[in-house]
Formats: C-alpha cells, sequence, structure tokens
C-alpha cells in the first residue's frame, strides 16, 4: 500500500523515523541501554567472554558492519568487518571468545548464510545475527538476534533497512562498550543522541525538495566519485551504491584521502564528485581534499552539517543537512544521499524499485 508515494523507495525513506522508534523501542531508557530486552538473557554471559568482533554482510548491509568496526575499535574493542562473499573462502586466524555478528535484512542471503557457517567450523565461538526478518533462515542458526524492526522493505534498494541495522550496531557497541570501562555518563551521551534520532530524521526528510532539484544536473551525467572520511567513508559507498543500482550512473566512492593516489585522474566538468562532509576532526582533512577536486575544475556538491564553514561558489554546492551527534551523523548524512538517488532515478524515468538485473534477495551465491 503506497499510501501518497510514488514508489515502495520513497515510503521506505520517509519511514525512518518511525522504523527508528521502532528499533528503539523499549531497548532504551532516558539515558541507558536495556541489555537483555534488546539481545535476550543469553547475551550477558556472552558479552562478558567477547574479546573480539567480526562483522560478516553483504553489499549495503557490509557498510553498516564498515561503520561498526569504527564505532567498536573506538571502544577499544577488537573488530574486523569483511564481505560474507570473501571470507568463506579464505580461512582467517581466529581470535579466542570471538563473536561473530551477520547482519541482513533478508536473512536469507547466501553468501552471509554460507559465511557464518565458515565461522563456526573456523572456531568462532559465538554468533549474533542482526537481521530485519524475523524468521527467517539466519536467526535460526544464531546464538543470539537483534531484530531490527525496519518493518517489511519492498523495494530491491535498500534503506529503512541499513538506518536501523546502524541504530541495532550502536546498542551492540553500548553493550560490549560498557565492558570496557564506558561510563554512564558516556552511555547516557550516545542514549541521548538516539533518542533525539527519530525527529531529526523527521527534519532531514524537510529537505527532501532541496534535493530534488540537484536531479536534473546529475540525470545525464555518466560517472560521478563519492568522498568520505572515517565513518562516512562508508556512508560514501553507500551514496555511490544506491546511485548507481536505481539512476545506472557509474558512481565510485573513495576514502578522500586516496584521491592523489588514483582518481584525482578522473576529475573533469562532466564527473560531478559528491563529498559526505560532517563537522568531525577530518573536516580540514576533507576541505583539503575538496580543494583539490576544485583545482582541477570538477563540480563538487558538499553535504555539510549546518552550520560548519563551508562556501559554496561557482563550482561548490554546499548542501547543509540538520546537525546530528557523532554517532548518529552517519545515519543522517546517509538519507540525504538516499533522496539523492532517489531523485535522480525518478528523473532518469527508471524503475526505481526494480532495478534491471537485481534481486531483493539473494538466495544464490
Ligand atoms: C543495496 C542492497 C544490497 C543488499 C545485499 C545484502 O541496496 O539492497 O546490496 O544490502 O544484497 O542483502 P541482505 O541485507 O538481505 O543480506
Amino acid at each position: 500500500d503506497l499510501a501518497h508515494y510514488s514508489h515502495y523507495m520513497q515510503k521506505e525513506i520517509f519511514e525512518q523515523g518511525s522504523a527508528v522508534a521502532n528499533t528503539l523501542e523499549e531497548r532504551i531508557t532516558n539515558n541507558c541501554m536495556l541489555e537483555i530486552e534488546t539481545f535476550g538473557e543469553e547475551a550477558v554471559e556472552i558479552f562478558n567472554q567477547v574479546e573480539a568482533v567480526r562483522i560478516l554482510a553483504c553489499g549495503t548491509s557490509y557498510y553498516a558492519g564498515m561503520v561498526a568496526r569504527i564505532w567498536l575499535e573506538s571502544m577499544g574493542i577488537p573488530c574486523e568487518a569483511e564481505i560474507a562473499s570473501e571470507f568463506r573462502y579464505r580461512n582467517p586466524v581466529v581470535p579466542d571468545n570471538a563473536l561473530v555478528v551477520a547482519i541482513s535484512q533478508s536473512g536469507e542471503t547466501a553468501d552471509t548464510l554460507a559465511a557464518l557457517n565458515q565461522a563456526s567450523k573456523l572456531g568462532y565461538k559465538y554468533s549474533l545475527a542482526i537481521c530485519n526478518s524475523p524468521f527467517s533462515q539466519m536467526t535460526r542458526v544464531t546464538d543470539l538476534v537483534l531484530h531490527t524492526r525496519a518493518g517489511p522493505e519492498i523495494s530491491v534498494a535498500s534503506t529503512k533497512a541499513f538506518t536501523t541495522q546502524l541504530v541495532s550496531l550502536l546498542l551492540l557497541m553500548i553493550a560490549l562498550a560498557k565492558r570496557r570501562g564506558m561510563t554512564v555518563d558516556e552511555e547516557a551521551e550516545i542514549v541521548s543522541e538516539l533518542r533525539a534520532l527519530p525527529s531529526r530524521i523527521e527534519a532531514l526528510l524537510q529537505m527532501d525538495k532541496d534535493i530534488a532539484e540537484l536531479s536534473d544536473y546529475f540525470a545525464d551525467k555518466e560517472h560521478t566519485l563519492f568522498l568520505g572520511r572515517g565513518t562516512h567513508y562508508p556512508i560514501a559507498l553507500e551514496g555511490a551504491l544506491k546511485l548507481k543500482e536505481i539512476s545506472y550512473i557509474h558512481a565510485d566512492a573513495y576514502p578522500a584521502g586516496e584521491l592523489k593516489h588514483g582518481p584525482l585522474a578522473l576529475i573533469d566538468a562532466k564527473t560531478p564528485t559528491i563529498a559526505v562532509a560532517p563537522n568531525n576532526h577530518l573536516l580540514a582533512k576533507l576541505k583539503a581534499n575538496i580543494q583539490e577536486v576544485r583545482a582541477r575544475g570538477g563540480k563538487l556538491f558538499v553535504f555539510s552539517d549546518s552550520g560548519t564553514p563551508i562556501k559554496s561558489d561557482e563550482l561548490i554546492e554546499v548542501i547543509e543537512v540538520v546537525k546530528s551527534g557523532p554517532f548518529t551523523s552517519p545515519i543522517i548524512h546517509t538519507i540525504a544521499l538516499q533522496l539523492l538517488a532517489y531523485h535522480v532515478a525518478v528523473t532518469k524515468g527508471n524503475d526505481v524499485d526494480n532495478p534491471r538485473n537485481l534481486a531483493k534477495s539473494v538466495t544464490v551465491e
């Protein structure tokens, strides 16, 4: 039932405020995360033992894992994130007391299921599925399950599943970080950021018209480059994946520091760059990268946090997104890029919900 929306993707983008609120319901209080309500009673003993984490997933779900890896590391938890189809054919060294975390919207992705199987054969001790489909295969094979509660996702391009995965991964981060000295004040800080998230998402969605206006510029382009740093590099990857899969415009994403090592050669007047530029400790670095692109005559669309000192000019168009905290900023920036991809695909007249050659659930290798 599409109600007043034109496509499922649009509907699912606009449902993200309530999807995130559902993900959090009865799992947080005013200032803390409720571990048993979130992960189940069995989780307490398992989390007490966990010394390292390995995240496995495909596509968009893998990008959620890449963000989480940075979060977990920043809390002193060794973590690696890997593409399931690569992991399943390798024999990596298994750390002691390691938790394998599979992330999947469908819970039926063949490579992710096979990677979980490989992980248990290799000796990973504990497993957790972060999954949106409550009765899927994946939820039956892991020790623990965290249901993302995004509701059914119909459009092939993943949107609300991704943002609720990130929220779920923040809950996991809190659980593990508390065992490594995270203070009650630090926990309260992150929880209050999470509580503010649904209304910040609603505020971001108000920018829909402004972002739609950019789509004409992109509709006749063949190539685009996305740049980001830190937790927002995976967001650049996700923005590029969304754009390519529904608009069929070639989109590459790079960590901005890699520009000089190759991709700068692609920049010309016909290849726009999209920079994900939150106001954090990496902003000065990213601004230098923006100037590198500008100096080569490349047009830039810079998604910055409102109030960030980056100026628009004839080559740089700054799009100020709603300011949020350090942990939820990747989620806010993602939604802006979802809207961009959506409107470009609509402008091009593409079948937004059913992009060519793709299936919603990839149950074969
Ligand atoms: C992209 C997209 C895919 C999925 C991937 C994994 O928009 O939807 O990249 O993220 O196929 O699917 P799940 O999460 O169901 O394992």
